[in-house]
């Protein structure tokens, strides 16, 4: 494990400061809200602000917020402007100004120093609480505690606080669900979840590769050929993987998100036929997991089972969420994706921790630190 130890905490900060009172402060929260037609569709994340915000203001604190939304690639797009976050802030967080989209700045994702000194100028100290932008050094993360007077907020400090316990200190049987589309992006916690988990439950898209890898045919399905090696050397491992015994399918001609398009659903077993598409896991894997998930004492899930905005695709992540809203062990959703499908569900206060990371989550597990938890605990190494 990575070496970790306590970061700055608020308390920290207002004795560093001398006070917090009338000090200027710059918070980077991670606000990157999903957004539909302009409007936020689901608050989560500004919601989890509120409280370090509050925790500031109370004390007569000025507090700037800062984030990124979206990916605008360095450039200003209206459709990412920060308006709605910025009016959704005032009615919860009343008095905290709100910047532009970090992002519409190159300097934001190369951590320029030029765009550093912007965003600090002004202000005495520094907070992060955007735990799930604190896997990305980038500019808002790692600059600022360079320079002043730093601490974690306290979503960033529950986040860490929860997710290094499970990782550290698990409940047993402990077992991890993952899902989402691409085996790439998941390798690594795979290999740290199977250092840690009693059992590994995976789903959704990448499923594809390892059962390409156990010799199944995937048909249409999506499938990373150059991971199907990784993929087998996972499961070589003897660890206890649970891949699914059957597929909810999409036939030829058919299409994803528009059932007038025509095109065949139907259960399939492992081995998805030519020219058809696996988008969910069936009913039997479905129970299968439910089975898996009824047994542990601490559950960990990230990403959905299959594509479940299209309601044809929706029901092995239904069960998957019933099940783990059931669990009468320790339970914790991160990531937008597995998040949001909780909360359509209306089980989102049947979860113990819904994280406001996905990939800021999954890279804690794996390497126990973050980029931004490192800034904050090095502290001021420019002086001004
Ligand atoms: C997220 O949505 O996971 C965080 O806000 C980070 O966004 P990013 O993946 O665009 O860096
Ligand atoms: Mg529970």
């Amino acid at each position: 494990m990575a070496e970790t130890g306590p970061v700055p905490s608020l308390e920290d900060l207002d004795a560093a400061l001398g006070g917090i009172d009338g000090k200027r402060i710059l918070v980077r929260a991670d606000l990157n809200v999903p957004l539909h037609g302009g409007a936020i569709t689901d608050d989560l994340r500004i919601r989890a602000a509120v409280p370090t915000l509050r925790w500031l203001t109370d004390r007569g604190a000025q507090v700037t917020a800062c984030s990124h939304l979206g990916r605008p690639m360095g450039e200003p797009d209206p459709a990412l402007a920060m308006a709605p976050v910025r009016a959704r802030l005032a009615e919860l967080a009343p008095g905290v100004e709100v910047m532009e989209n970090l992002r519409f700045d190159p300097g934001e994702t190369a951590d320029d120093p030029a765009f550093v000194a912007r965003l600090i100028d002004g202000h005495d100290g520094y907070v992060n609480d955007a735990f799930g932008a604190s896997h990305r050094a980038h500019a808002s993360i790692v600059g600022p505690p360079r320079q002043l007077p730093s601490a974690a907020g306290r979503l960033l400090a529950q986040e860490v606080d929860v997710l290094l316990g499970c990782r550290d200190r698990p409940r047993r049987p402990f077992v991890g669900i993952l899902g989402g589309a691409k085996v790439s992006d998941k390798l690594g916690v795979i290999g740290a979840l199977l250092g840690v988990c009693d059992s590994l439950v995976i789903g959704g898209g990448m499923c594809f590769t390892f059962l390409a890898a156990q010799g199944h045919g995937v048909g249409a399905s999506l499938l990373e050929p150059d991971q199907v090696d990784a993929c087998r050397d996972l499961l070589d491992s003897g660890a206890s993987l649970h891949l699914p015994s059957d597929i909810t399918a999409l036939g030829p001609g058919g299409k994803i998100g528009d059932p007038a398009a025509g095109g065949d659903v139907r259960q399939v077993g492992r081995d998805v036929p030519d020219g058809w598409m696996g988008l969910d896991i069936g009913p039997g894997t479905a129970a299968e997991f439910a089975d898996v998930i009824a047994e542990a004492r601490q559950v960990l899930w990230n990403g959905p089972m299959g594509v479940f905005e299209d309601d044809r695709f929706a029901a092995g992540t239904r069960t998957v969420a019933e099940a783990v809203a059931d669990s009468s062990g320790f339970t914790v959703v991160g990531g937008g994706d597995s998040a949001a499908a909780v909360a359509q569900l209306g089980l989102a206060d049947r979860i113990d921790h819904i994280s406001t990371g996905g990939g800021a989550s999954l890279e804690l597990i794996e390497h126990g630190d973050l980029p931004g938890l490192e800034a904050l605990r090095r502290g001021p190494t420019i002086t001004r």
